[in-house]
């Protein structure tokens, strides 16, 4: 599973009207289109006239499974209104690419094709993504364009920094289509986690043991950094602290790299002070060698087998709720066996409000999860789901835990 890629289902039951408007950006929303359509979305694409110089309705017919929509006098909407029906039902419009020109349109309210009367005739949220050469964006009318449609309560994805097509670098050019993609998700998200910081272990630790080998476990990593999407789409201030893995950092959280339990430990008692929530969801190592090698220890015939003794690694989550003024902790336990009793007896011992229980080895790098949450006054099992639809219900079972932030203790 990647963290970062549209989830299947994750978009069900939205309908988006992407509207495309004249720019080489253009081929990018073919790959904006497969994704939001395999997370269940349908997607009605509206072109401009100036959009098909750039990539052809066909393509986007195919991508869509719907037709396209290029003209106001488009006489197959049977009452001949076509900028009123194909926005009354959807849950947004994105405009994508959105032209210098479409920008100041919008900005004014023109309505002088499809699109642009599709937009001021629409009841629904609208979302733009501009993309444009760096001169263009920084022009002063389109600043004040922006900043208009922003008053206006428009939605503004991006743009991004960088070389651009036309071989300048800088502010202009459009985000890529997974960026575009995560923030679609984001605004449908309710913001349950907004203004709240959070702080999330995820991962194994690697223990080393000389400078090649070392000690590690079977965690992915995909249910912390599943947690951490879904909390920042929840409107989460998230820092990420990672073991070594091998997937793709989520939109917009801060990431950072450890390799081994006592890293781990220093990163999160540095940012444990300013964290609203703290959630270890890390498979930390119990123990590291009391002496690594400081060269790769050889195998030399007829000697003795190496042998390792270990001192115990400090406990990162026990370490955080016994801080004098701790942030709500949430740990997770993995058990082969006996979760009923090792989950509620972890969480006393720990000292902690919510420990999420799940059975262990069997879900390490699945897709998918089955857990129970314990608490003080009992135990309340969810459904098995897909970690990521299951980071989601998480995700508003820690918030409504979540001490009222009017509330000065
Ligand atoms: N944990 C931690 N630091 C450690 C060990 C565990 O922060 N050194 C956290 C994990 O991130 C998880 C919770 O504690 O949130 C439970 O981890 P688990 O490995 O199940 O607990 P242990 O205390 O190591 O117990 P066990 O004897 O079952 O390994």
């Amino acid at each position: 599973m990647n963290t970062s890629a549209a989830n299947p289902g994750e978009l069900a039951g939205r309908h988006l009207v992407l509207g495309m408007t004249g720019g080489i950006a253009c081929y990018k929303i073919a790959e904006l289109t497969r994704l939001l359509t395999k997370a269940g979305a349908t997607v009605q694409v509206v072109m401009t006239e100036a959009a098909t110089q750039f990539i052809t309705p066909v393509t986007m017919q195919a991508l869509s499974g719907r037709p396209v929509y290029t003209s106001q006098w488009d006489g197959r909407v049977p009452n001949n209104m076509a900028h009123i029906d194909l926005s009354r039902g959807a849950d947004a419009v994105v405009i994508a690419p959105a032209s210098t020109d479409f920008l100041a349109k919008l900005a004014h309210g023109f309505a002088d094709d499809l699109l642009s009367t599709l937009c001021v005739a629409r009841d629904c949220p609208l979302l733009v993504v501009p993309a444009m050469n760096r001169q263009m964006w920084n022009h002063p009318a389109t600043q004040r364009n922006v900043a208009q449609l922003r008053a206006d309560g428009v939605e503004t994805l991006g743009p991004d920094s960088g070389p651009q097509a036309c071989g300048e670098v800088g502010d202009g050019r459009m985000l890529e289509p997974e960026a575009v993609y995560e923030s679609i998700v984001s605004f449908f998200a309710s913001k349950v986690l907004a203004g709240r910081k959070l702080l999330i272990t995820a991962g194994p630790t690697f223990e080393p043991l000389d400078p090649v080998r070392g000690i590690t476990n079977r965690s992915s990593g995909k249910m912390g950094f599943a947690l951490a999407r879904a909390a920042q789409q929840a409107g989460g201030d998230v820092h990420l602290v990672a073991g070594p893995v091998a997937l793709q950092t989520p939109w917009g959280v801060y990431r950072e790299d450890v390799q081994t339990a006592q890293q781990m430990y220093d990163a999160v008692m540095r940012a444990a002070p300013d964290a609203d929530v703290f959630i270890g969801v890390a498979a930390v190592a119990d123990w590291r060698v009391d002496h690594v090698a400081g060269h790769k220890i050889k195998k030399t015939a007829g000697q003795r087998m190496p042998t390792f003794t270990f001192v115990e690694n400090p406990d990162i989550l026990a370490s955080v709720a016994a801080m004098p003024n701790p942030p709500f902790c949430v740990g997770f336990a993995a058990e082969s066996d006996d979760l009923e009793v090792h989950g509620e007896e972890k969480r006393a011992r720990k000292k902690v409000p919510l420990l999420i229980g799940n059975l262990g080895p069997l879900t390490f790098g699945r897709d998918d999860n089955e857990v129970v949450l314990f608490e003080a006054d009992g135990r309340t099992p969810l459904p098995r789901a897909a970690k990521q639809a299951l980071a989601q219900t998480l995700v508003a079972e820690i918030a409504r835990r979540l001490p009222d932030p009017s509330i000065i203790s």
